[in-house]
């Protein structure tokens, strides 16, 4: 009998489905299947793969309250915001599918006359991903489309969380007639396929959104086959509000950071550092703010706050509040809790923290959880302190109408995505990645192809 695993809701508790795990041959075999299938698909003109991608695109939007649903019951967040997700995803395959027909050679004069020199770009091969349950079908399509344009097969394992709204993705792949070799998703748990992705000769590359530990592990375990990798890793983003900033603007960008997803993304702000001259202005506009938000189950109508994805999470969230508040951190809204343990729901109500200090863990922690910790600072080079201290380099925001402080800060925070007054810059156009131990590569824009294309360089001679 094999495996299986339940997929519950966890906004109610609800048994949604009963997922079989694959077997270790069953995964080695689809490797196998995915490097068999890459001759024919990476042969495939990038126009009618171009095609291909557009038709997966449209079949998604057709089938988009379907699938927004079904992202909102397995992973708990807004409908408003699986819906937005269905879209986010939507608009990494239609990029892709323009790129597909731009991965440009060029040629390089010669030093010889006899000679002519030719680079081509070819696509790396299988490409086997693990996706995170934040974003259950974005951070797939970020990953499957531009492997697929580059002409590269391509393998997923989902989070065990939230695997059908991925499932029904590569389902809507197939019916358009992309071929059901060249996109492929095994179930399982995540050590066992890491390591059966990394020590498979078939793989050439890995792709990973995740935490930073499990990404080191995967770098670790890539190096005995040298494979290519991109990690997308975790974050610790500081928001930084100057003191010249326009308060009501900062509030809305601060919460649309923030509280997306409940906090549960690798870009939200988990360090407000506040100009203590506009701190008490700022508070307070905040927490009015914080306190209309509707924390409930996402598929209720005016729902802006969903569950926390599971237990783990939830503890770690409550144990970072009570350390700061033990510390000497001050509540405004918030830290009120409801857990049904039995059925294993777990919600956070949105909560703002002010005295923040920098020895109170929710500074040091990625939090993952709908808490904006308040942190006052005098002079702009201390913030920057602040903000660059942590081995996190993914996203960082700040709030500033005076051009020369936002030059300077731009260039002086190590950070992969700045925000400037802007609490939400992904965009499928755009390169999305993070420095330090936030990761590894780019992933959309022009920059989100390369990683799946070799570059082969041609020297034709004796002419
Ligand atoms: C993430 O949290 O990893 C992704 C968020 C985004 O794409 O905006």
């Amino acid at each position: 009998m094999k495996n299986t695993y339940k997929v519950n809701n966890p906004a109610t508790g609800e048994f949604i489905s009963e997922i079989e795990m694959n077997t270790k041959e069953e995964i080695n075999l689809a490797l196998k299947k995915g490097h068999n299938a890459f001759r024919k698909w990476s042969q495939v003109n990038a126009h009618e793969r171009s095609d291909l991608l557009k038709k997966w695109m449209d079949n998604i939007q057709a089938h988009k309250a379907e699938i927004a649903e079904l992202m909102t019951r397995e992973n708990g967040k807004p409908i408003k915001e699986s819906l937005g997700e269905v879209d986010y995803a939507s608009s990494y395959i239609a990029w892709y599918a323009e790129e597909a027909k731009r991965t440009y050679g060029r040629t390089i004069p010669s030093h010889n006359e006899s000679k002519r020199i030719v680079v081509t770009k070819q696509p790396v091969g299988l490409v086997a991903a693990i996706t995170p349950w934040n974003f259950p079908a974005a951070m797939m399509t970020r990953k499957a489309a531009p492997a697929l344009a580059a002409g590269c097969t391509f393998i997923v394992k989902p989070a065990e969380d939230t695997p059908l709204t991925t499932i029904r993705l590569i389902e809507l792949a197939h019916e358009v007639g992309i071929p059901v070799d060249a996109i492929q998703y095994v179930i399982g748990e995540g050590k066992e396929i890491g390591e059966i992705f990394t020590n498979s000769e078939f793989v050439r590359k890995i792709t990973f959104t995740g935490s930073t530990p499990v990404g080191k592990t995967l770098l670790k375990n890539s190096s005995d086959t040298i494979k290519h990798v991109t990690m997308e890793l975790g974050g610790h983003a500081p928001l930084i509000i100057a003191e010249d900033a326009d308060l009501d603007f900062a509030v809305s960008q601060t919460i649309a950071s923030k509280f997306r997803n409940a906090g549960q993304t690798c870009v939200c702000a988990n360090r407000i550092l506040v100009h203590e001259n506009v701190m008490d202005e700022f508070a307070n506009k905040l927490t009015t703010e914080v306190t209309k938000l509707k924390v409930g189950n996402g598929l209720e109508e005016g729902v802006d706050i969903g569950p926390i994805i599971n237990e783990k999470g939830y503890t770690k969230i409550i144990a970072q509040v009570n350390d700061a508040i033990s510390k000497g951190a001050e509540v405004l809204v918030g830290n009120e809790y409801n857990a049904n343990h039995q059925i294993n729901t777990y919600f956070v109500y949105p909560t703002v923290l002010k005295n923040v200090q920098l020895d109170m863990k929710i500074t040091q922690e990625e939090t993952f959880g709908p808490v904006a910790p308040l942190i006052s600072f005098k002079e702009l080079e201390e913030a920057i302190e602040i903000a660059n201290s942590t081995p996190y380099g993914l996203a960082a925001y700040f709030f500033t109408n005076n051009y020369k402080t936002g030059i300077f800060l731009h260039e002086r925070l190590n950070f992969g995505i700045v925000g400037w007054n802007d609490g939400a810059p992904s965009a499928a156009h755009v390169p999305f990645g993070g420095m330090k131990e936030s990761g590894l590569g780019r992933e959309g824009g022009t920059e989100g192809i390369e990683p799946y294309l070799e570059t082969k360089y041609l020297s034709i001679g004796d002419l």
